[in-house]
């Protein structure tokens, strides 16, 4: 049974599993959470149901499942290896108030032995140092003493996800892959931090499966913790590594996840995962980045220079630069929008819904950081000659003037063996900022800010992402920092819209050109600018 089990097979396996044992099924929450400022995407399975946790609100029953569509930031770089996702998928049970540290122990066992077909066995165990109650129980459930370990906050204390939530501390089950996989150490265990090679790789016998978090405080944002109303439990078994295991193979691109994401990499490509390091990561990267860039965007994500449109993009630029590295020089990631959404959307429904957008976003920004890409990467190149460190100004330059997020540049130039200055580019980072603001004191940008809010709308909608061409009505005309009814023929103007497909972009890209017709004239836009200021894209053309 084991070994055949589908990707579908386990999650529903889970989600039943559950369902037998009282649990209401939960469609998976947004990537972007809910009401949750402190929070850039959801990393967990907890995260839509914080608030049943701190009271603050009323499940639709104490016990739910879910199969939670997460993303964590902090690996994107890693991505391309055998182990790291931006994107994965987080199968949890919760209680709240309801059962507690006994049952969802239970539960765990019993799910894995009689739904997998992975009995108790296989792991080994982790817990909280002060949590005697949890020992006590695994020893019942009948894992021997020798298989249970204690650890710190470090390791088994949860949350919060985000700057506050409830928290608590957790214990964990790790899959034994046995004897002949890991370090072979006598003390080797849970946690093993044994150096295998000179890269730094660690021990990986023993892979945490499973984490269950039994939630009993909430971290408040000045850093204190108070006791929730009804402590719960809140678990994560992570979908891929359960695939990885049931199907046997050693990693996640193996697995029938991402199959149809390798396999339309290496046809794009024309080369092989496996066939040597630097190719399978960069295939490795493309379906990665490829099916996480799908899903966010699916929930409203647009690539931007902040927050998690700056996250969407860094994945975006990042699949670029590998499928360059490949010989990939045409936007390529539709490609993988397509097959993610062939393989997925049955499961996420706002994968097909929004399919026409996705592809829309995805092709734009390609298009947009292709030619930059070039010329950046060719500066980039002579940079890195003959030197030990990259200069903040160097950075600095490929981020304004040719969209490279830092990160990338801070990749590239390791892979070379330089390294980069950080501080440095935070201080060009900083002087530009100082700029903007003294530039932003002239008399002619204060004059045209308050022609900006005397027109009276907050921001113009950017409707570019579903369409190049689209109507709207005109919200101002200006010349000379003047607002005006009429303009005619052969000046220079600006006109501000309500609505607009042209792109206004900072960040070394510039905006858009094009055409716009009215029944009594014709402008021809040379340049489209965001006035942050104000929050409104205008553009700026002649009066033909
Ligand atoms: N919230 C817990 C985790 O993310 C289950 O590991």
């Amino acid at each position: 049974m084991t070994s055949k089990m589908t990707s579908e097979e386990i999650r529903e396996a889970f989600l039943s599993y559950f369902e037998s044992q009282g649990h209401l099924r939960m469609a998976s929450g947004s990537l972007i959470p809910v009401g949750d400022p402190t929070l850039l995407l959801t990393n967990a399975g907890m995260v839509p149901f914080k608030a049943f946790f701190s009271g603050e609100s009323e499940p639709p029953r104490k016990r739910l499942v879910s199969s939670q569509k997460s993303f964590r930031t902090p690996d994107i770089d890693e991505v391309g290896d055998t182990t790291h996702l931006t994107l994965f998928e987080m199968m949890g049970n919760f209680s709240f108030g309801d059962y507690f540290k006994e049952d969802a122990i239970k539960f765990a066992l019993e799910f894995l032995d009689t739904r997998l077909g992975l009995p108790k066995e296989m792991f080994n165990i982790a817990v909280h140092d002060s949590d005697n109650e949890a020992v006590e129980l695994w020893l019942q459930a009948g894992i021997p003493k020798e298989k249970i370990f204690r650890f710190g906050d470090e390791h088994n204390w949860w949350g919060p996800a985000g700057d506050e939530g409830p928290c608590g501390p957790n214990t964990e089950l790790f899959y034994d892959f046995g004897d002949d996989r890991g370090c072979g150490k006598s003390d080797c265990g849970p946690n093993c931090e044994y150096e295998m090679n000179a890269q730094g790789e660690v021990c990986d016998r023993f892979v945490e499966l499973w984490n269950l978090v039994f939630m009993q405080f909430y971290h408040n944002l000045d850093g204190t913790r108070t006791p929730l109303p009804a402590p719960g439990v809140d678990t994560g078994l992570g979908l891929e590594r359960a695939v990885v295991i049931l199907q046997g193979v050693s990693t996640i691109y193996e697995t029938d996840l991402f199959q149809p994401m390798i396999n339309k990499a290496q046809e794009l490509t024309g080369k092989k995962w496996g066939s040597d390091r630097d190719t399978s990561y960069a295939i490795a990267t493309i379906a990665e980045h490829g099916r996480s860039s799908t899903f966010l965007i699916a929930d409203g994500v647009i690539p931007g220079n902040e927050g998690r449109g700056y996250v969407l993009r860094r994945v975006i630029r990042r699949a670029i630069r590998h499928g360059r590295k490949l010989g990939l020089d045409e936007p390529f990631l539709g490609e993988l929008v397509k097959v993610t959404i062939d393989k997925m959307g049955g499961i996420f429904p706002e994968l097909r819904n929004n399919q026409e957008f996705i592809l829309n976003v995805i092709k734009l920004e390609e298009e947009r950081f292709q030619q930059a890409f070039e010329n950046g990467y060719s500066l980039l190149t002579d940079a890195l000659v003959d030197t030990k460190t990259l200069s903040g100004e160097v950075m600095f330059r490929l981020w304004d003037t040719y969209g490279f997020p830092v990160e990338m540049t801070q990749e590239i130039a390791e892979e070379q063996g330089v390294a980069v200055d950080m501080d440095g580019f935070a201080k060009e980072m900083a002087a530009q900022r100082e700029r903007g603001r003294a530039s932003s004191l002239t008399g002619g940008d204060r004059a045209k800010i308050r022609v900006y809010e005397g027109l009276g709308v907050e921001a113009t909608r950017f409707q570019g992402y579903e369409q190049v061409t689209g109507s709207s009505p005109v919200i101002g005309l200006i010349t000379s920092d003047e607002a005006v009814d009429k303009v005619t023929e052969g000046q220079d103007i600006e006109i501000v819209l309500l609505d607009t497909p042209f792109y206004a972009e900072g960040g070394g890209q510039v905006g858009d050109a094009g055409e716009v017709s009215a029944p009594n004239g014709e402008l021809t836009i040379n340049d489209t600018a965001d006035r942050m200021m104000c929050a409104m894209a205008h553009a700026i053309g002649n009066v033909t």
